[in-house]
């Protein structure tokens, strides 16, 4: 069935694991994952992005999200991603999501609050969950030195403060993740001990983590192996999400990982078999490839297997 999070998080919270929350734009990614999350027996979270629900026309991932359930019996939680304005998140409350997420952080705090509090009152009303974030994700193209990310982490006492003030269901926070396939320039870094802060200020606050994919430099060698050019990406090491899943953190973002994995599949299948033209004969293992990525982060990175 289509579900909250809200039970799914309740279980996460105080156990050493954690929701995955993958990205979907077409039937072949959406195949691919909720497959894994069958395979798996694992709790579910799609989201789609403005961008997602932009290319796909926001009714068909609805619809093909009603068709994995149908044809798999699996549990699903339907949310928006990275919602930047009040309007995207209603849209996504009447279109049938069951959670969304409002994302004002590159708002000052007071404002961040008073659109989040809105969204709230709309989605809860409605029998929808709503995730917010505080702090920024800084990416390497953002700053350069270390100081310089730090500035834009989570402050501790302004996540209570957030919660407190906006009554929402999650939080997103900002501890050195940042999205895309580009993350770290030297060693990779999460500030584990400001994780800890906040889980201990808002122990009941499921919290979210963005930019979690890891990059796996076999995906990316083979990218580049088929023709790619993706040089010195770099992503979170998977047992640093591991262990971010034991202090409070119940959802963690996945969508690089997805892409690299097939991506490369089907620069492999182009490479090896030039002569091909059918669709079906790289998009099928380009959906194997989903399938085969998010069962590992559900079982060996989430821990969420059978949960
Ligand atoms: O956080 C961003 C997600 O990876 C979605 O990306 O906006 O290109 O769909 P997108
Ligand atoms: P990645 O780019 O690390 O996969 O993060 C995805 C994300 O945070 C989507 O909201
Ligand atoms: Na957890
Ligand atoms: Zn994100």
């Amino acid at each position: 069935a289509l579900v909250t999070t809200t039970e799914m998080f309740r279980k996460a919270l105080n156990s050493d694991y954690a929701v995955g929350a993958f990205n979907v734009n077409n039937m072949e990614i959406i195949q691919g994952i909720v497959d894994a999350a069958q395979q798996e027996n694992a709790p579910l979270i799609l989201q789609v992005s403005a961008g997602a629900r932009k290319y796909a026309k926001p009714v068909y991932l609805v619809k093909l999200v009603e068709a994995a359930i149908e044809d798999t019996g699996v549990d699903v939680a339907l949310h928006l991603d990275h919602g930047a304005d009040f309007d995207i998140c209603k849209s996504c409350v009447d279109g049938g999501f069951t959670s969304v997420m409002y994302d004002g952080s590159k708002h000052p705090f007071e404002e961040n609050i008073r659109i989040t509090r809105q969204v709230v009152e709309y989605a809860h009303a409605h029998g929808v969950v709503v995730e917010a974030e505080l702090g920024k994700l800084a990416g390497v193209e953002d700053a350069v030195h270390v100081n310089e990310r730090e500035a834009t982490f989570t402050v501790p006492e302004e996540a209570a403060e957030f919660v407190e003030k906006t009554g929402v269901d999650s939080l997103a926070v900002a501890i050195g993740t940042s999205h895309g396939a580009y993350k770290f320039k030297g060693t990779p870094y999460l500030d584990f001990e400001r994780l800890k802060k906040i889980h201990a200020l808002i122990p009941d606050t499921p919290l979210v983590l963005h930019g979690s994919s890891s990059v796996p430099q076999e995906f990316v060698e083979l990218c580049n192996k088929y023709g790619g050019e993706v040089p010195g990406a770099q992503g979170v090491p998977e047992d640093m999400i591991t262990e971010a899943v034991k202090h409070g953190v119940c959802k963690v973002n996945i969508d690089t990982d997805l892409r690299l994995a097939m991506t490369a599949e089907i620069r492999r299948v182009f490479h090896e078999n030039p002569a091909e033209f059918d669709p079906r004969k790289y998009l099928g293992p380009g959906r194997d490839a989903i399938q085969k990525m998010v069962a590992h982060k559900m079982r060996d990175v989430l821990k969420c297997s059978n949960q």
